[in-house]
């Protein structure tokens, strides 16, 4: 079985309900022997939550949004990522970049080039070697129509601000995902969200048993 360090993200609209999978996932791969670094985005540092709580509820223009939620990773990866993969770990990840294309970039409108750069930027490590870009090994992506999941929200907890968003909002938002997976099909595990929980995370265990990382 693979021992070298992994990372997985987990995307999707709000109401996908990915956390309860995030949770399984970690279980199976702890029971397997594996040291797992379940963690978030934005968050994951103390600073990093920080950002979250003014990302989450104040309001910003895109260019605001954009910097601060890099400026969160940029923490997160230096200080809890990059010394999970090195040290051999699964590190699964609440959200990563593609929620900031799917979000800010189709949900907001905000300049794709830029956010380019942004990732670029802050996702370089400095090898030995060459310097590269990280990305997730694999990022399973919880796919639902945006009519289903703000059915699945109407019951939620006061809604931060993007939770509160419109439907025609999440739609844009979902067409970032699909426009980040056709960019890079093979990273992505598309899992159709639209069934039930226990077929849901049969579905994400086998996307990632299919790849060899776990039995
Ligand atoms: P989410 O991960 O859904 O957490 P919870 O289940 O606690 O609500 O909430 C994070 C929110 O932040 C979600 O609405 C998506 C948004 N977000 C962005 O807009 N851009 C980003 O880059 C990230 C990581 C998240």
């Amino acid at each position: 079985m693979h021992s070298d360090g992994l990372f997985i993200s987990f995307e999707g609209i709000d109401g996908a309900g990915k956390s309860t999978h995030i949770e399984a996932l970690a279980a199976e791969f702890r029971a397997q022997g594996r040291a797992v670094t379940l963690t978030r985005e934005p968050g994951g540092t103390p600073l990093a939550e920080k950002l979250r709580a003014i990302f989450l509820h104040d309001a910003m223009d895109g260019l605001t949004e954009a910097l601060l939620v890099f400026a969160a990773r940029r923490d997160h990866l230096q200080q809890v990522i990059e010394p999970a993969l090195a040290r051999r770990e699964v590190v699964l990840c609440d959200r990563f970049t593609d929620a900031t294309f799917a979000y800010q970039g189709f949900g907001r409108g905000f300049d794709l080039a830029v956010l380019s750069y942004l990732e670029q930027q802050v996702q370089t490590v400095r090898g030995q070697g060459a310097n590269f870009v990280r990305q997730p090994d694999l990022t399973v992506w919880f796919d639902l129509a945006p009519a289903v999941a703000a059915a699945r929200l109407v019951n939620i907890r006061v809604p931060d601000k993007f939770e509160a968003q419109p439907q025609a909002f999440f739609a844009n938002v979902a067409a970032g995902y699909t426009d980040r997976c056709n960019k890079d099909p093979g990273r992505f595990a598309r899992i159709n969200a639209d069934q039930s929980v226990q077929q849901v995370r049969l579905d994400a265990l086998a996307a990632v048993r299919s790849r060899g990382w776990l039995a």
